[in-house]
């Protein structure tokens, strides 16, 4: 039997448009999180099975720190997803990402302090045990292949590497913070990805991402500094683009075979938890 895929897709604002997908269902989730940013809409992208949820809500009403990663994860894997391919908007931290250009991220910096990391919390619902899971590679690379290719027959220029440094938020970097963040080898910086790749792991989905750099942050000497009106003028131009990389990705996610790559994640995750059953 062919292994079936079904790909998540986690948006941003301007990709949570459900007219992507064919044949759409509402479905509402609950988890033993908690719930979700928002209901889930499941459906198809040429006849590959998809959920969409929209990160911060439809309304765009959630900040980052009180998204419900866990629930968002929990809810895509409990209706059978594989793959998680999302979109962020980040600022950038070196001079050759230029805003709106984008980026598939292999790496990341996490600055959060107020997040839930792991499913393995000791909460009567929660797995059993204690997970320790390697965050080398932070992203799963066969994905992110394929997010670089599709782009590429898309011919859309994409950077094919990138660390985010992940801050709490809600406010952006102080001048001395964005250039402590260049040195550290930051590139690009934004406040979603940590603990959502983190989660994705743990919940074996294979997971990668499609960044629009949106704006310089404010470590330039050219008295630059990023704003909301900014960031959402950039994200808004270019978001087009990575709606087109979304949804042709699942297509060919689903030419290839993951079986091998769904089960050597799983098999990770179990051998990284402690005290488990
Ligand atoms: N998202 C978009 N631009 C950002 C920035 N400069 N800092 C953090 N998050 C961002």
């Amino acid at each position: 039997m062919v292994f079936q895929v079904k790909v998540g897709i986690i948006g941003g604002s301007g990709l949570d448009d459900p007219d992507i997908l064919e044949n759409r269902v509402e479905t509402p989730i609950k988890t033993p999180y908690g719930e979700p940013s928002d209901v889930i809409i499941q459906g198809e992208i040429k006849g590959v099975k998809c959920a969409l949820l929209a990160r911060h809500g439809r309304k765009h009403s959630i900040m980052p720190t009180n998204v419900n990663y866990r629930a968002n994860i929990w809810a895509l894997k409990s209706i059978g997803c594989t793959h998680l391919i999302v979109s962020t908007a980040t600022g950038s931290l070196q001079e050759q990402f230029k805003p709106g250009q984008l980026v598939v991220p292999n790496d990341f910096i996490d600055r959060t302090t107020k997040r839930a990391q792991s499913f393995y919390d000791g909460g009567g619902d929660s797995p059993v045990g204690v997970c320790h899971l390697p965050m080398y590679p932070a992203f799963h690379e066969k994905t992110r292949q394929v997010l670089i290719d599709t782009a590429r027959e898309l011919n859309i220029d994409v950077h094919t590497k990138a660390t985010i440094v992940t801050i709490e938020g809600p406010r952006f970097s102080s001048k001395a913070e964005s250039l402590m963040f260049r040195q550290w080898g930051g590139d690009l910086i934004n406040m979603t990805t940590c603990p959502e790749v983190v989660l994705a792991k743990e919940a074996g989905l294979l997971y990668g991402a499609v960044a629009i750099a949106t704006d310089y942050d404010c470590w330039r000497d050219r008295g630059e500094n990023v704003c909301v009106a900014d960031v959402l003028k950039v994200f808004g131009e270019n978001v087009s683009k990575v709606k087109s990389i979304l949804i042709k990705s699942v297509e060919n996610i689903a030419k290839q075979d993951w079986e091998s790559d769904v089960c050597g994640l799983k098999q990770q995750v179990s051998e990284g938890v402690m005290g488990g059953h």
